[in-house]
């Protein structure tokens, strides 16, 4: 069993007797200091910190990355305060450290937990070689709307996605032995539903019904914590009237007793102080008694704990014994990272950071998060010999620090290789390349460069735009309402098609964008999340077919954004739209009302499917699916089934291919979702080679929260599908029985 499976208290276990032993010696002013975590930005150096960590008053800091003043943070706390208690030390190390991965959103379009968990373990090493010791990662908030600018840093919309890359990386970053000198402590977060702010605006209210809590935003938590993640952080958000800051029933019912929990819950930035601000408490009192009596453990910078539990516990309004059982869980914690034996960091037994190992997996993971959305005409790949001249167009095509993405604290900018460089690199003097940035950002209504664009893109074979949004229009606080290509970057598009020859766009972005105005203006179409630091090479790779392309939407892209949320996991209604009970709105004239078409859910002027749905990637390689089969159409409660597929590869080009399972539960005490996925394989598939696709289901991974909230697999009849994308339509079926 891994060590870090969760499992009751065992008081036998000699970390417990430590945390007890530990405990028994400590005063309230010495417990109150556990709870807290102080920021120790450039703004706050040690010789301002000291007096707090020698008093015993603080648990850990947070965003100090310079080995050298960690190690004398924790030299303060271990020689210079009574108990030597030591630090934990956290960072935001959500897609890398040094070297800079694709954001989340993009691990999660290669839908391959073994990258994932990879690009994990490297950030974990680089971090901890500077001190690093607790990173708030894992981001699981499940993500459906791309209005809002943390989706950048979730798997996106898929529960079992989300929770299949939620453990991958919890792994990673916490390794095999937390005591590791490179493994740290990883964060599950936001606990929970965060995703779901109403419009898509940050920090804005959730209104999530406990089924669909326990059903959509839960379950890639309850994974995590199987995976023995050490610590959750809550949200921001205020969930059904009460802030996840003070959500006893998710922080004690759900966390503690239905889960078995037994590491550290701390607050989100400051965001204690804010209940009051929610209009929960009436003063900062109250919000030091909600917040710890709901079951948060330490304070995230900020001065509630410290200024009012000590008086909560004097005046009996809490008993010390609360105190005690979180306090128990930050010391755990330290214990379990080993840090009382080895508190310090020499950066030396570390590799580098930015070793060529890392950048390496860097480009393999960029090279497989990118989604291939249109390729007409075969307009990719280039044929090296084929081209004379390129054109490289737009405010993407070489911006180091822009393809890194949102939450990238401590990237080494130094390290990106830009598509520009990459292309250049690649083609060397066999094809002129001649690039024009065109507009000054990706906000420009500056037009004036335009004609030089169109001049530049005239005198090239083919023009490839790279075009998108920058770094800063996404992550926190960075929501947008109108999720168009910003700027006059549509225009530009439009601009270029005019000159008649190929052209390719790539999209660089935290969310996905409306691409209905340029879809039809492009051959070919690449979207590329924000891909990290070698996004160059990787996008030259497939752009020239050194690769296939073989990302998959993690996340689907609507038509527009008056569609959202769309997802394809959606309930089915009791009048659901298909392609012959709509009506568009260009033809609603002709529309005779009282007839019954057009009586189904949908929008007269976007109809119902998002422009391109979850799972969906093309490839160089031309894949089918075929013959699907099921091992037996009645099985029993605890039974396995097989469902399994022929898969070809009609193309020319050897590739990889992610096929899906997805199955629906037609019939339950909730309803349930019309297609949910429940597999996923990568398979690499020669050209005219056909393989066969196999997946084994256990009745248990069909379990859910019925109407009573309990988890189970409820007998009935099943669809299930395998393909390429969740718009597969080759299905088999099979039964349930109660027993046999
Ligand atoms: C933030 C974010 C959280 C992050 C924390 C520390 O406001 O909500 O995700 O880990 O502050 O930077």
């Amino acid at each position: 069993m891994s060590k870090h499976t969760v499992v009751p208290l065992n008081e036998a276990d000699p970390i417990e007797a430590r945390v007890a032993n530990l405990l028994a010696k400590m005063t309230l002013a010495e417990k109150v200091g556990q709870m807290r975590q102080l920021n120790a930005s450039e703004g706050y150096p040690p010789d301002y910190l000291a007096p707090f960590i020698q008093a015993g008053a603080v648990g850990s800091v947070l965003n100090q990355a310079d080995v050298d003043i960690i190690n004398e943070l924790q030299r303060i706390a271990i020689e210079d305060s009574r108990l030597g208690i030591p630090l934990l030390v956290g960072r935001d190390v959500i897609h890398g450290f040094k070297t800079i991965f694709p954001i989340p959103l993009g691990q999660a379009a290669t839908w391959n937990p073994e990258l994932v968990g990879e690009g994990a373990r490297i950030a974990a090493r680089e971090a901890a070689a500077a001190g690093i010791n607790w990173t708030f990662a894992p981001m699981i908030d499940v993500s459906r709307d791309p209005r809002w600018g943390r989706i950048a840093e979730s798997f996106g919309e898929d529960v079992f996605l989300t929770a299949v890359l939620a453990v991958a990386m919890v792994e990673g970053l916490q390794g095999d032995d937390l005591t590791s000198p490179d493994s740290i402590a990883a964060c599950a977060k936001h606990f929970a539903g965060y995703g779901a702010v109403e419009s898509g605006r940050d920090y804005a209210t959730t209104n999530i019904p406990e089924n669909e809590l326990r059903n959509v935003y839960l379950p890639p938590f309850r994974a995590a914590v199987r995976a023995g993640v050490a610590t959750l952080m809550t949200s921001f958000s205020d969930i059904d009237g009460v802030p996840g800051t003070a959500n006893a029933f998710l922080l004690r019912q759900i966390l503690r007793d239905e889960w078995g929990f037994a590491g550290l819950v701390v607050s989100d930035w400051d965001s204690i102080r804010q209940l009051h601000i929610h209009g929960l408490t009436e003063n900062d009192w109250d919000s030091a008694f909600e917040a710890v009596t709901a079951g948060v453990d330490m304070e995230m910078a900020g001065d509630i704990y410290g200024n009012h539990l000590a008086a909560l516990v004097e005046s009996g309004r809490i008993a010390v014994g609360m105190i005690d059982a979180a306090v128990a869980n930050v010391l755990r914690t330290k214990f379990q990272l080993g840090l009382f034996e080895d508190p310090y960091v020499d950066p030396a037994v570390q590799p580098a950071a930015g070793s060529e190992h890392a950048v390496g997996m860097a480009k393999t993971m960029a090279t497989q998060s990118v989604v291939l959305l249109k390729n007409d005409n075969a307009a990719l790949p280039f044929a090296a010999d084929g081209l004379r001249s390129l054109a490289v167009i737009g405010p993407l095509a070489d911006a180091p620090y822009e393809q890194l993405g949102t939450w990238i604290f401590d990237g080494d900018v130094g390290l990106s290789v830009t598509p520009l460089a990459a292309i250049r690199e690649l083609v060397g003097d066999t094809v002129d390349v001649r690039y024009l940035r065109a507009m000054e950002n990706s906000r420009s209504r500056e037009t004036a460069a335009f004609d030089e664009a169109v001049e530049v893109a005239r005198s090239c074979d083919a023009t490839i735009l790279f075009l998108g949004e920058e770094s800063i229009l996404s992550g926190e606080a960075h929501s947008r309402a109108n999720i168009d290509l910003p700027g006059d970057q549509a225009k530009l598009v439009q601009r270029i098609r005019k000159v008649g020859k190929p052209v390719v766009a790539v999209i660089l972005a935290g969310r996905p964008l409306t691409l209905a105005n340029i879809l039809d203006h492009v051959d070919a179409l690449l979207f590329g999340w924000h891909p990290g630091a070698m996004a160059g090479p990787a996008i030259a790779d497939l752009l020239f077919g050194h690769e296939s392309p073989s990302g998959k939407l993690p996340v689907s892209l609507p038509r527009v954004v008056g569609q959202v949320p769309i997802y394809y996991s959606q309930k089915n209604s009791g009048k659901p739209a298909s392609a012959d009970n709509i009506v568009h709105i260009d033809d609603i004239d002709a529309f005779a009302p009282q007839t019954s078409v057009g009586m189904s859910s949908f929008h007269l002027d976007a109809g119902y499917t998002p422009l391109f749905e979850f799972g969906y990637g093309l490839s160089y390689g031309r894949f089918e699916y075929a013959n699907i089969r099921t091992s037996a159409h009645h099985i029993c409660i605890g039974d396995t089934v097989t469902i399994s597929a022929e898969l070809t590869n009609a193309g020319e080009v050897a590739a990889d291919e992610i096929a899906q399972l997805y199955v629906r539960d037609l019939v339950g005490s909730v309803t349930r979702p019309v297609k949910q996925l429940a597999g996923f394989q990568r398979l690499r598939v020669e050209p005219g080679q056909t393989v066969t696709v196999e997946f084994r289901l256990h009745t248990d991974e069909l379990a859910f929260h019925g109407r009573d909230q309990r988890l189970a697999t409820e007998p009935g009849e099943f669809h299930a599908w395998i393909g390429g994308s969740s718009a597969t339509e080759l299905r088999t079926e099979f039964r349930i029985v109660a027993s046999s």
